[in-house]
């Protein structure tokens, strides 16, 4: 099972994405993610991903599309996988569609959660994150059971650089402008699926599931 998970930034994507991954025992696939523990280890790919995601810019197609490549050519993605916030512009869903070709693969589903724009800053502004598991709360819709505490490592929770105020006005007016062409890609292809982000966590995952079964 092949799966992309698209959505505006804060739509919930890295939340249903742990869901998925840990039902249909599929690899998540986060860019973000990827280039977060770049950055974390002081790489070559961090140091450049930074300057981009610090401004709510996108990192270059080229860095992306070669670590994609990297990461599903490996054993663990046979039997499928969860990218989540990748591709983001039509370069990199062209550059998939080749790669998928080349592994005689193909997509199952695109699903695109849907969550009102307005919505997006507050649900950004109100996470947090564990620096050591990567899992995300929100102060307010999805709280640890100790405050500031990540549930499953007892790490500190932090706030992301990109969620601060200044640099999520740019992120989500940069990816508001690219995803309306890609969404396109995927409708006239027939893969996508649009989903009401806007509700409980766990109803936007029953619906999820309801496509995946159906
Ligand atoms: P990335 O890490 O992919 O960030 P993003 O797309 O901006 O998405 P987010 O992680 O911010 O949000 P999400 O949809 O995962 O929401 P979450 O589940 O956390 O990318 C970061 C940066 O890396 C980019 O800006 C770019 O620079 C670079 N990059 C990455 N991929 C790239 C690519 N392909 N090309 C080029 N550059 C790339 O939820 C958000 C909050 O809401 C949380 O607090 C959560 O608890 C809460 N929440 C979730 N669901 C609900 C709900 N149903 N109700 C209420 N609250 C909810």
């Amino acid at each position: 099972m092949n799966l992309l998970l698209m959505g505006l930034p804060g739509a919930g994507k890295g939340t249903q994405a742990e869901k998925i991954s840990e039902k249909y025992k599929i690899p998540h696939i986060s860019t973000g993610d990827m280039f977060r523990s770049a950055i974390k280890e002081g790489t070559e790919l961090g140091i450049k991903a930074k300057s981009f995601m610090d401004q709510g810019a996108l990192v270059p197609d080229e860095v992306t599309i070669g670590i994609v490549k990297e990461r599903l050519s490996k054993d663990d993605c046979e039997k499928g996988f969860l990218l989540d916030g990748f591709p983001r512009t039509i370069a990199q869903a062209e550059a998939l569609q080749t790669l998928l070709s080349e592994l005689d693969q193909e997509i199952d589903h695109v699903l695109h959660v849907k969550v009102p724009e307005e919505k997006l800053v507050e649900r950004l502004s109100g996470r947090r994150i564990c620096p050591t598991c990567g899992r995300a709360y929100h102060v307010m819709y999805n709280p640890p059971e100790k405050e500031g505490i990540c549930d499953r490592d007892g790490s500190a929770l932090i706030q992301r650089d990109d969620d601060k105020p200044e640099t999520v006005k740019n992120r989500l007016a940069i990816n508001i402008e690219q995803s309306k062409p890609l969404l396109d890609f995927y409708d006239d292809k027939g893969y996508l699926v649009t989903l009401d982000g806007d509700q409980d966590i766990d109803k936007v995952f029953e619906d999820i599931q309801s496509v995946i079964e159906n």
